[in-house]
């Protein structure tokens, strides 16, 4: 699969959070958004980002890590999954994650959507947080396969990305 990608750094929570709020002023209505990273790694950060780029109030955006899913009304809705907690794939059918997939109207942002690859749509964007050499550094790396309508996506988010620095 040949793929897109594009990686970017920041060195404050609110520099990832301006990333999100970018990618939340550019996605079309039925983006997957899969986050990857450690624990602390900025996931729900950027969310909060992608949130406002959304229209949503980011203060409301809390960590789903507990709930498994949040909903969020915006230019689009937001669901906001967190799969650190699910053990099983049995308990995405219960969630009824792929409804929401196929719910075309909204935006699907998923932490630890990695767990379960088999679950995520070709044409998702994989976002993936590392850290850096500074406490507060991240290396974020975004990535998605190169013929789909999320390549499109990420190209527009790169120009206003390296415009806006
Ligand atoms: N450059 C940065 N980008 C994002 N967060 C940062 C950065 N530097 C420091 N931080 C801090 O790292 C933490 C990131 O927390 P966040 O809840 O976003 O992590 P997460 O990846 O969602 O973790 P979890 O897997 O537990 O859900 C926050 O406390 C934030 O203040
Ligand atoms: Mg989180």
């Amino acid at each position: 699969m040949q793929v897109s990608d594009y990686i970017c750094r920041t060195d404050s929570p609110e520099q990832t959070k301006a990333l999100g709020e970018i990618l939340g002023g550019i996605v079309p209505a039925g983006t997957v958004i899969v986050l990857q990273g450690d624990l602390a790694a900025g996931k729900t950060q950027f969310v909060q980002g992608l949130a406002k780029g959304l229209g949503i109030a980011p203060a409301e955006v809390q960590s789903p890590t507990f709930a498994l899913l949040h909903i969020y009304s915006g230019r689009l809705t937001l669901y906001h999954f967190d799969w650190y907690r699910i053990e099983d794939a049995a308990e995405l059918e219960q969630l009824g994650f792929v409804e929401y997939v196929d719910e075309s109207e909204g935006v699907v942002a998923i932490e630890w959507g990695a767990r379960f690859p088999d679950w995520i749509p070709p044409d998702a964007l994989w976002i993936t947080f590392a850290s850096g050499d500074d406490m507060q550094e991240r290396q974020i790396t975004f990535a998605c396969a190169a013929d789909s309508s999320t390549a499109q996506a990420l190209a527009e988010f790169k120009l206003q990305y390296e415009r806006q620095t």
